[in-house]
């Protein structure tokens, strides 16, 4: 039995900075940002938007009238959280309006979250194969107006539904992970952005992504041969190319040639999005999906990272029912009416937090479905405008 991804979508505002604009207030070459970090533009997230309406403008992609009465599970992944107790998936699964015979539940470990989700929906699904899970990423990542970390901020959610004969990518059981305790990059509770030591951060996601990718050779008997693409969690995309780098020379030159091509097909949403912490590993299955040329059968490696530390390196397969058509289109539709910031309308955005009273929101600038309207004796309001 098939058992995977059978749909993805995703969700961001529309309001952005280029990166060039951040890199003149900034005093750095504009191709620093563009080729030394691999990143273009970076979504901007409004007050009006949080972990909770971020991940139900993507749900509401996925859930529908066929398998609403089937989902069995929300795992809702995020670092983002908006309540020490009460999780993020039980607010979503009201504003979805999911029945509730439901498990409801939030995942945190950095931006590893959702692919624990997803091995978690796979194990379900393998036992009851009528049911599927939807699983969340949804993150705000925040590290701070002129900071090293800035340029490698953005967010949003991916939604996925995982179910058995999927339409996307069926899942190959063997997986290979490892954690350890490690100071790279965390938040502490009274913090809204993320400290992080950067390049101690970079060099354990590639020891990480080193050690699982050969961990999972060694369960399986794969090798590099038998891989079409491989995508990255990326903070920012230059990350994935250099794990990608640590891999290419086992590959010979005509692979070589297709893995970097397909590299450039799973990095060009994230490189216009920013880092979304749980969601960017599946934005960038997304962004391949839909600008790589595909074939059913063929294999793809995911190389999940989320700091403190935990790494995952996993694959599957492409489905027989695999078809990227619309979602293409619906993406560059979305890309070019995108508004773009001036720096001082991201800098005032960036700057509007949640007090910690009670306050009302102005949400006439917020085109989304789902906002956050205020907050009410210290309950979050949250406003379904369909
Ligand atoms: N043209 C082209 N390239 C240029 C350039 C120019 N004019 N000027 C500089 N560069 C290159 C540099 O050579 C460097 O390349 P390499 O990384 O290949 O050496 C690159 O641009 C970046 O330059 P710096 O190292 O000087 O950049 P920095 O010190 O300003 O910080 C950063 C970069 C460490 C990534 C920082 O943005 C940061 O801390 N980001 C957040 C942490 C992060 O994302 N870590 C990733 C691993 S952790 C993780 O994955 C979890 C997560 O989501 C956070």
């Amino acid at each position: 039995m098939q058992i995977g991804i059978d749909q993805l979508a995703f969700y961001t505002p529309k309001t952005y900075l280029d990166l060039v604009d951040l890199a003149h207030a900034r005093g750095e070459e504009p191709d620093k940002y563009r080729i030394g970090i691999g990143q273009y533009e970076q979504a901007v997230i409004p007050v009006t938007q949080d972990a909770v309406t971020l991940a139900a403008n993507a749900a509401v992609k996925v859930v529908n009238e066929t398998n609403r009465d089937q989902i069995a599970m929300i795992l809702f992944g995020t670092e983002s959280g908006i309540d020490h107790s009460k999780s993020a998936a039980v607010y979503l699964k009201r504003l979805l309006n999911l029945p509730d015979n439901l498990r409801a539940v939030e995942i945190k470990q950095a931006c590893y979250g959702a692919t624990a989700g997803l091995q978690f929906a796979h194990d379900y699904v393998r036992l009851h194969p009528d049911k599927q899970v939807l699983v969340i990423g949804a993150d705000i990542a925040r590290y701070g107006l002129n900071t090293p970390g800035e340029v490698t901020q953005g967010g949003g959610a991916v939604a996925m539904t995982i179910s058995a004969a999927p339409k996307l990518l069926n899942l190959d059981n063997e997986t290979a992970f490892r954690s350890e305790d490690i100071m790279d990059f965390w938040r502490p509770l009274y913090r809204t952005e993320a400290l992080v030591d950067g390049r101690f951060s970079e060099n354990v996601y590639i020891d990480f992504f080193k050690t699982v990718w050969l961990d999972y050779q060694r369960q399986t008997n794969r090798t590099i041969a038998d891989f079409t693409a491989f995508a990255f969690h990326l903070p920012f995309t230059k990350m994935g190319l250099k794990a990608l780098r640590a891999v290419l020379p086992e590959a010979d030159a005509e692979q070589q040639k297709q893995l970097k091509t397909n590299f450039e097909a799973s990095r060009q949403y994230n490189r216009r999005v920013g880092n979304l912490y749980t969601g960017s590993l599946y934005l960038s299955l997304r962004s391949l999906f839909d600008n790589a040329v595909l074939k059913p059968g063929q294999r793809i490696g995911l190389f999940s990272y989320g700091s403190g530390a935990e790494g995952e390196f996993f694959s599957g397969t492409i489905s027989e029912q695999f078809d990227a058509q619309q979602s293409r289109q619906r993406f560059s539709e979305f890309f070019s009416s995108r508004q773009q910031l001036t720096m001082a309308q991201y800098e005032r955005l960036f700057s509007q937090q949640l007090p910690d009273h009670d306050v009302l929101l102005d949400v006439t600038h917020d085109d989304a479905r789902f906002v956050l309207a205020g907050i009410k004796h210290d309950q979050r309001q949250y406003l379904d405008r369909n």
